[in-house]
């Protein structure tokens, strides 16, 4: 049995294996063929922070699936009055065959993974969203982007840590830039620094905007606030200065550039306004592509635990 918790997990066979299933269940759905791969399923949807399209997708996907989905947010359940992740995880093996949960650590969801006897995938943490990414993939693929080169401008987050895992894996250039004091966990790197040796990946890391995105294929950020750091908005908007994505930083990519965003947006923030409409046509591309990317991590790994 396989849990889906980060993608350093995964050969770089098993994340094409995964995107090319979920191309496949994309193209039956959208030819009006529904097959229920997960019949009778049910998933369990763990939230201890807020979601729309995480949310939306996983119920609706597993919907899609011939499954039901089960909305289990912490406010109002006992995890939210402090029973242990360790005790939910066994009770909810008893009772469901997959388990989604978005939280705050990493630990955490690793812990309720060793606990669970069905499989866990990671909705996001303050660690790493690799959901999203397989959904940026399935995008960029869509878009015609076969060579990537990605310039990640923002925040050293759970997206760009994402981001790391998934080029070092996949063997594309990856150029991340983050404001001094924003750095991408060094841990996190060293790891997709290795992993880039076995793929050939070229990752690139800078405090200069303008030299992370000249001539990428793609460009991508994430908000400069995420979840949890409301608190620290005032600081973080002075420390991102010049760190937005507008006109002129676009202009220096490759002209058939796209731009990716995991949402929600801050316009006039990590985007203009300007980036943003003109690319939304790409960026709510992605946002469905939720969907259909997590329909193919749910039935691989239901598949691969038999
Ligand atoms: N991109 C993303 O995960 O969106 P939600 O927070 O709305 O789920
Ligand atoms: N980095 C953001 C991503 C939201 C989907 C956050 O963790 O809030």
């Amino acid at each position: 049995m396989r849990h889906f918790l980060t993608i350093n997990d995964f050969s770089k066979e098993e994340i094409l294996e995964i995107i090319d299933l979920a191309f496949k269940i994309k193209n039956e759905t959208k030819s009006g063929e529904i097959k229920p791969y997960m019949k009778n399923k049910t998933l369990g949807m763990i939230f201890e922070k807020s979601s729309t399209r995480t949310r939306v997708s996983f119920e609706v996907g597993i919907y899609q699936l011939g499954g039901h989905g089960l909305f289990l947010s912490s406010n109002d359940t006992q995890l939210g009055r402090g029973e242990p992740m360790k005790d939910t995880a066994r009770v909810l093996s008893r009772m469901v065959d997959m388990v989604m949960i978005r939280t705050f650590s990493q630990k955490k969801l690793e812990e309720f993974a060793s606990f669970s006897s069905v499989p866990v995938i990671n909705g996001l943490t303050d660690e790493y969203h690799p959901v999203q990414l397989m959904a940026d993939f399935m995008t960029m693929k869509e878009h015609g982007v076969e060579k990537p080169v990605v310039a990640y401008v923002g925040d050293g987050n759970n997206m760009t840590h994402s981001w790391l895992m998934l080029a070092s894996k996949l063997g594309f250039e990856l150029r991340v830039v983050t404001p001094k004091g924003y750095e991408v966990d060094s841990v996190v790197l060293q790891k997709a620094q290795e992993f880039a040796k076995i793929s050939g990946a070229k990752i690139v890391i800078t405090d200069e905007p303008k030299e992370a995105v000249s001539g990428a294929n793609v460009v991508t950020t994430d908000t400069w606030i995420s979840m949890g750091q409301e608190d620290e908005k005032e600081k973080r908007v002075k420390d991102f200065d010049g760190f937005i994505v507008d006109e002129n930083l676009m202009s220096l990519a490759d002209e058939k550039a796209i731009f990716l965003h995991c949402l929600p947006a801050y316009r006039g923030y990590e985007v203009s306004e300007e980036v943003f409409e003109k690319h939304s046509n790409v960026i709510f591309d992605e946002a469905e592509n939720r969907l259909h990317a997590q329909k193919g991590i749910m039935v691989w790994l239901d598949r691969t635990r038999g």
